[in-house]
């Protein structure tokens, strides 16, 4: 990092950390009271340096069921909301509260077990299907979170149920199964806002054959005015559905606002990924959005990310779906394997910067 004083070994202090396997919650339970340096940001991008708007108003609730509401017009909501904001929550969605309640206990149940029992779960081994660790992109950003996930790679091909933690085991199949279910719909209402007919992002493009289940623990923080619990990123996926708990800190970039995704009760939170970005020709947008770290909490988010993950899914090649031609004038792309896409965001790490520019076609 450019202001890293001389004498100050980042590579070390990560490894170290890292070698806890206990994340951030390990930090936590042994009564950090500052934030240790690794985790610290560079003061633009930390919260209160950006104007920070408290009201709800432009981040769209849509209710997938209102009476007298016909498909049509569902289909202009959803397209409205992805073309501007590229987030908008939704009600009546299919999943059940008491999945999305028991999702979210079982994940706060395990982060919250002894660490020696979190501790074979801890891996960066990229091919196992159930990752435990804190900061995806611990050895490549240049300022950690205040966070830990559990990966679970669920489709197209889910790992055995035994190496899935007991605390979840149950409930991670059967609401991967309904996020699914609501991806499905939410594929076709895309579809056809793209002028597209309706099967066509789940049966032609296959954006509904992969599922990575990205299961967040936010520990409470000392000093959460030096970190954050998620860098300003956009999501590599072509479409993810956030369930988050009460507590509150997600953030959306509109234009120079950061706005608050505030928790609503029941609710679900869909947002364009850079991957159907990349195919609309940026007719949809995938938002920058970050998470601030608080003293309150744990917040508990689970993020699906539809996407292809393994090598036979992850070889298959995306690129503009919409021609440039019927767009307003804007940039195009060139075409990319998901494991391209994915293997430049993660080398990357967050830091700022959008991973699809690097793919953009010069004007
Ligand atoms: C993500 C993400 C937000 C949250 O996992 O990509 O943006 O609220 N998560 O945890
Ligand atoms: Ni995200």
């Amino acid at each position: 990092m450019a202001s890293a004083p001389a004498g100050y070994d980042r590579l070390s202090k990560l490894k170290a950390f890292d070698d806890t396997k206990a994340g951030v919650k390990g930090l936590v339970d042994a009564g950090v009271t500052a934030v240790p340096r690794i985790f610290h940001h560079l003061a633009p991008a930390l919260p209160h340096q950006v104007h920070h708007d408290k009201t709800t108003t432009s981040i769209p609730v849509i209710d997938l069921a209102a009476a007298g509401v016909g498909t049509a017009d569902l289909v202009a909501q959803v397209k409205a909301a992805a073309e501007t904001v590229g987030f908008f929550q939704v009600l009546n969605h299919g999943v059940p509260e008491a999945s999305m309640s028991e999702m979210l206990a079982s994940i706060k149940s395990f982060n919250e077990e002894p660490a020696e029992a979190k501790r074979p779960y801890y891996t960066r081994d990229p091919k196992r299907r159930v990752r435990y660790q804190s900061n995806f992109d611990l050895f490549q950003s240049p300022a950690a979170n205040w966070r830990d996930t559990l990966f679970l790679e669920m489709a197209p091909t889910g790992p055995a149920p035994d190496d899935i933690p007991p605390a979840c085991r149950a409930i991670v199949s059967e609401y991967t199964r309904q996020v699914q279910s609501l991806g499905r719909a939410l594929l076709e209402l895309l579809s056809e806002a793209l002028g597209l007919h309706g099967g066509y992002l789940e049966h032609v493009a296959g954006c509904l054959d992969g599922i990575v289940v990205a299961s967040h623990y936010y520990p409470p923080c000392p000093e959460p005015h030096l970190t954050l619990g998620t860098t300003r990123h956009s999501d590599p996926s072509f479409l993810t559905v956030l369930l988050q708990d009460g507590v509150g800190g997600l953030q959306v970039l509109l234009g120079e606002r950061w706005v608050d995704v505030a928790p609503v009760a029941g609710a679900l939170v869909v947002n364009i990924g850079d991957l159907l970005q990349l195919m609309s020709n940026d007719r949809f947008k995938s938002v920058e959005h970050r998470v601030v770290a608080t003293t309150a909490g744990p917040r508990v988010s689970v993020a699906c990310f539809f996407r292809t993950n393994g090598p036979a899914a992850s070889s298959r090649v995306y690129g503009p779906i919409i021609s440039k031609e019927q767009d307003p004038p804007g940039p195009g792309y060139r075409s990319v394997a998901v494991e391209e896409f994915l293997g430049y965001y993660k080398h990357k790490g967050l830091d700022g910067r959008s991973a699809l520019d690097h793919f953009r076609l010069p004007p």
